[in-house]
């Protein structure tokens, strides 16, 4: 596993996954943290947004990948739908896990707890 900043804020430790340059409004960022933690990284309306990038259908790690369009992501593989912000899918059902993003010193950070 790659060794990643750490820093402590409000009390709790976040861990930096990406630079914020390498999340954009128009794609996707993947970041394979491990098995158990591999997420999606957007950014809508200028805001950095982070899911879990494996889609609940198929179980496909793919959603980085999607189409980014208002605020949702649509699955390469069969077109499902889900809103980045909350997670929910589009058309009802499972959606995503959602994770709490901070934008600071230019990076990208996730509680550490959260990627335990
Ligand atoms: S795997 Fe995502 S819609 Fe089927």
């Amino acid at each position: 596993m790659i060794d990643r900043p750490t820093m402590n804020i409000d009390g709790e430790e976040w861990t930096r996954i990406a630079r914020s340059p390498e999340v954009s409004e128009r794609q996707g960022f993947r970041v394979e943290l491990d098995i158990e933690h591999d997420l999606a990284l957007f950014r809508v309306d200028g805001i950095a947004r982070a899911v879990t990038n494996v889609c609940p259908h198929k179980r496909a790690a793919c959603l980085y990948d999607g189409v980014i369009e208002r605020g949702t992501v649509t699955c390469p593989m069969h077109a499902w739908q889900f809103d980045v912000v909350t997670g929910a899918n589009l058309a009802g059902g499972g959606g995503l896990r959602t994770y709490d993003v901070r934008e600071i010193e230019g990076g990208v950070w996730v509680r550490s707890s959260d990627i335990a």
